[in-house]
């Protein structure tokens, strides 16, 4: 996608051949920086630190952090340390595990004198898979919205929460690359913006980049979206997601649960999207197996913003001494997700069996 007419992706290698560079996304919307990873430590904070961030993008990063441990040493060690370290730099998203595992896998079939040069021209591959299936995701989500536009005749109202737009993958978004493929063949949309505290994805990433492609948007308060649901005011509800079990439980960033819920008590269509990598077929009960990311009070205690001199500040919006607490995601049962929205076509009511058929790697 483009900033300021120029087409940049998430994450790219560096022009020496040594490092990676990427969007520091803890800067956005309001001051636009990037940054260079030189380490597999590097690449650690950047996700820990969520510099990058969104399921699979930290797939990605974990791929070249990998990548990047192998140039400091490749023996077998080195090879499980990094890969160890890697995967456990965030709970939640599947794909981190997945990137990493698939980066472990090859190169552990390699001698180690041939692991830095495979492990980077894998990683490479990663994030060109990672554009592709975003692609056709748009294609087939596009669909979707195409079809309520045809039905309708006036601009489609979507709701979105959190980031899953380009930010959050390689290129193209999850959520948003059917905002982006319907809004490039003419559809005439508009998409609500939960502003998604506690970090605010949605007001700070989300909002960007969909004023970066010029696609009307409002940001809204996270509690807004029940009230529009009731006054007709969303055709249609699509949201990412960081890990989809066996069944069909789709675990999101936190909040999305009661969007859902409102979706379901109105009859608005609820879409998830997802590249099938985000699915791990190793679990069905999404509320009882999935790891829940539990980050820092700081987070609901302060927020960032910018201030009328121009710089950016934080500040304290509880009470000195009131405790927060930080629960990263929530999970939302199959039962309440129209259909999952893959790069392979669209899992209509998703259950074992459908998810298999459509998606199953084996
Ligand atoms: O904590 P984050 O910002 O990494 O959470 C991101 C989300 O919850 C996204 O919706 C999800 O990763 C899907 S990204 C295409």
């Amino acid at each position: 996608m483009k900033i300021n007419g120029i087409p940049y992706r998430t994450i790219w290698p560096a022009a020496d051949g040594k490092a990676v560079e990427i969007i520091d996304q803890t800067k956005l919307p309001h001051v636009f920086k990037t940054l260079l990873l030189s380490t597999m430590l590097d690449a650690e904070r950047a996700i820990k630190d969520m510099e990058v961030r969104g399921a699979p993008l930290i797939g990605v990063t974990g791929a070249y952090g990998a990548a990047l441990a192998m140039r400091e040493g490749a023996s077998d060690a080195a090879l499980q340390a990094a890969c160890d370290r890697l995967a456990e730099a965030r709970p939640t998203a599947v794909n981190l595990r997945w990137g990493v595992e698939r980066m472990r896998s090859l190169l552990a079939s390699l001698p180690a004198d041939e692991r830095a040069a495979a492990a980077w021209a894998e990683a490479a591959r990663i994030a060109d898979e990672d554009v592709e299936i975003n692609a056709s995701i748009g294609r087939h989500g596009g669909e979707i919205i195409k079809a309520i536009f045809e039905r309708k005749k006036t601009a489609v109202n979507i709701l979105t929460h959190c980031n899953a737009g380009w930010l959050a993958t390689v290129d193209w978004g999850t959520a948003l690359a059917p905002v982006y493929y319907a809004f490039d063949a003419g559809i005439p949309l508009h998409v609500w913006v939960d502003e998604t505290r506690p970090r605010n994805q949605g007001a700070s990433l989300t909002a960007w980049e969909l004023n970066q492609h010029g696609v009307p948007h409002t940001v809204i308060a996270d509690n807004t979206g029940g009230h529009l649901m009731q006054h007709g005011m969303v055709d249609m509800a699509i949201v990412g997601c960081d890990r989809v079990t066996a069944a069909g439980d789709v675990c999101n960033k936190i909040g999305t649960y009661l969007k859902a819920l409102a979706a379901h008590d109105n009859g608005v269509p609820f879409y998830v999207a997802l590249p099938s990598p985000t699915v791990d077929w190793t679990i069905l009960d999404g509320i009882k197996e999935i790891p829940i990311e539990e980050r820092s009070a700081a987070e609901v205690t302060h927020i960032a913003g910018l201030c009328d001199d121009g710089q950016v500040r934080t500040v304290q919006v509880t009470p000195t001494g009131s405790p927060a607490v930080n629960y990263g995601f929530d999970v939302t049962p199959a039962r309440l997700v129209t259909a999952l929205v893959t790069e392979r076509g669209v899992v209509h009511q998703p259950n074992v069996e459908k998810l298999r058929a459509l998606l199953s790697p084996s």
